[in-house]
């Protein structure tokens, strides 16, 4: 049997999936729509190269259209921001994923910047982050939203409860902040600068860990009964000679113990963060077509 304290984010994926796919089926049958994703991957990042096969494969599983870029690690700046001009005005495309991190010598910030927000389905665009702090009608980074659907899938109402947050990135520990402050938490939000950083932990019913260290959250850091969310995905070596495995920025043997619930690595916030990526495409093409959107 498995252990109700564990938090099955594969399951909770599939679930997503399976809507997502009976959404395209409607949006194809009345509208004459389907929803389309472009992935461009610069270079040959093995792991980057994992997830844009991963994220093609279930962008067509759901019934949506995949569009796949690829360019050479040796690509300038300006052919990249020449393809996102090309896929902003393609009709059949309504999101843009440009897989980071992208080579040196190209600059992040630009290529965000150069992508329409409407089809900024990372939510990474300065327009979707400003309209996320401020309240208005975005599209939501997927990891941070992935985190939200199973928190509030596991714990209903959100409203009061003591929120930390390890982790300050753009993509995940900043609009973390946002989502939980929107669901009414009081939110904190911790780093590797942070004082204490033990005692900050141990005030949370909800830690979301992102920060990029295995296994540094330790179980004594945890309240017990907590709701814990490792995003970390850390390779280390195995104890297999030459292999090696993942694992979380939670010491998860030390932590299931104390947690009310967590998510596992590999298993828990990974296999959201596509599912939710392929929500925010239906979304947009939804907006760009005038129609409702799913209340997903
Ligand atoms: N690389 C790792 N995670 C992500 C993500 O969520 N979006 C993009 N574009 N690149 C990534």
């Amino acid at each position: 049997m498995t252990d109700p304290r564990i938090i099955d984010g594969k399951a909770f994926a599939e679930k997503l999936r399976a809507s997502l796919t009976q959404i395209v089926t409607g949006l194809k049958q009345d509208h004459g729509l389907v929803p389309g994703l472009a992935v461009v991957l610069v270079g040959e990042d093995p792991a980057s190269q994992i997830y844009v096969r991963n994220k093609a494969k279930q962008t067509a599983a759901c019934g949506m259209r995949s569009f796949e870029h690829r360019l050479p690690a040796d690509a300038s700046q300006t052919a990249l921001l020449s393809l996102v001009a090309q896929l902003n005005e393609d009709p059949a495309v309504h999101g843009i994923l440009v897989q980071l991190p992208l080579p040196a010598g190209i600059d992040e910030h630009a290529v965000i910047d150069a992508i329409n927000p409407a089809k900024d389905v990372d939510g990474f665009h300065v327009v979707n982050t400003g309209r996320l702090a401020t309240g208005a009608p975005a599209l939501t980074p997927c990891t941070p939203l992935g985190c939200l659907m199973m928190l509030q899938d596991r714990l209903g109402d959100l409203s009061g409860m003591e929120a930390v947050i390890v982790g300050r990135s753009n993509i995940v520990g900043k609009p973390m902040v946002a989502l939980l402050l929107s669901a009414n938490c009081t939110v904190t939000i911790a780093h590797s600068r942070s004082r204490d950083l033990p005692a900050i932990c141990r005030r949370a019913d909800i830690l979301v860990a992102a920060v990029g260290r295995p296994e540094m959250i330790r179980g004594d850091w945890i309240r017990p009964g907590a709701t814990v969310i490792d995003v970390g995905i850390n390779r280390v070596p195995s104890e297999t000679e030459g292999k090696t495995r993942l694992v979380g920025d939670v010491a998860f043997a030390e932590a299931v113990a104390v947690a009310g619930a967590i998510t596992p690595v590999p298993g828990g916030v990974g296999p959201m963060t596509i599912a939710v990526l392929l929500r925010n495409t239906v979304v947009a093409a939804c907006r760009q077509h005038g129609l409702p959107e799913p209340a997903i």
